[in-house]
């Protein structure tokens, strides 16, 4: 998708990224600015909790995941379902430079609310796959084509071969005010255009066993799961383990 343009469910996308890392002076403005985000548009409760849950899980932290595969067939099974939630003034949009990000603010959308530190991804070469809703940001995900990417994601460290072609997928968030509405599945089965598109062979993501909404999401859609992984961190320590087990579809 170029630069801030929209496309239809079978349209074109283009390639192209820059890479340069963020200070982590810019990654402190961007905590501050989150936090102020969510203090405006959630309150202050939930950013105590949340930055109470954040300050922990960078101290410690247990986790256990789904990991799951999807490769041309699946896509293609994916791509034979044509779906559009009927929300008004629903858009969709690929980003994949802070130059499109910055076109797309300079149209009126607010891309960086809802993205977390977007701009720090998008230097390190992930790309966004973003839905709108006006020109307000309902559901964004990513796809990351290199490790570099995969790393300015707070994914767990699951195995993925970029040098032959796969990629990861990860960091979807649906914004509260536009849940259960069918957009992180829409956004999804965009992102497979996508792959399909690009050619890309496989990509890999994985969902936390206690994330209760996006393991239902995930069995909706139909994903595969290939394995299961197991993450322990104790402040700079950290242990990942994954086995893989046999293909089932959700
Ligand atoms: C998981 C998440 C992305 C789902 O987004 P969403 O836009 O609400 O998902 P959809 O509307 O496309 O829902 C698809 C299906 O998922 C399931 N689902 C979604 N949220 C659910 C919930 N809270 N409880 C139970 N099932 C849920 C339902 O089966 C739903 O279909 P239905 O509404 O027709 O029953 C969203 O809840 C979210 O942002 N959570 C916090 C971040 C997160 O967990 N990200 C995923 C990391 S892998």
């Amino acid at each position: 998708m170029s630069d801030g343009e929209s496309r239809g469910r079978k349209g074109r996308y283009r390639y192209g990224r820059k890479r340069r890392g963020l200070s982590a002076v810019n990654r402190l403005e961007e905590l501050f600015r989150r936090a102020a985000s969510i203090h405006r548009t959630e309150g202050l409760l939930p950013l105590t909790k949340r930055a109470t849950a954040y300050a922990v899980r960078r101290l410690f932290r247990y986790e256990t995941y789904y990991l799951y595969e999807g490769d041309s067939s699946t896509y293609k099974r994916f791509s034979d379902t044509d779906f559009v939630p009927k929300v008004d003034g629903l858009s969709f949009r690929v980003v994949h430079t802070n130059e499109e990000a910055d076109e797309l603010e300079a149209q009126g959308f607010q891309f960086g609310e809802h993205a977390g530190d977007a701009r720090s991804k998008l230097n390190n070469g992930a790309i966004a796959f973003c839905v709108f809703v006006g020109h307000e940001l309902a559901n964004v995900g990513w796809l990351c084509t290199t490790q570099q990417a995969k790393d300015s994601l707070d994914e767990p460290p699951v195995r993925v071969d970029f040098s032959n072609g796969e990629t990861w997928t990860g960091g979807f968030s649906t914004n509260p005010r536009y849940r259960r509405m069918g957009l992180h599945t829409y956004c999804i089965l965009e992102m497979i255009e996508y792959w399909l598109q690009k050619g890309i062979v496989k990509s890999k993501w994985a969902v936390a066993k206690r994330n209760f909404a996006a393991l239902t999401a995930e069995s909706k859609i139909g994903s595969v799961i290939y394995g299961e992984g197991r993450l322990i961190k104790v402040l700079w320590w950290k242990s990942w383990k994954e086995r893989p087990l046999p293909l089932q579809q959700e």
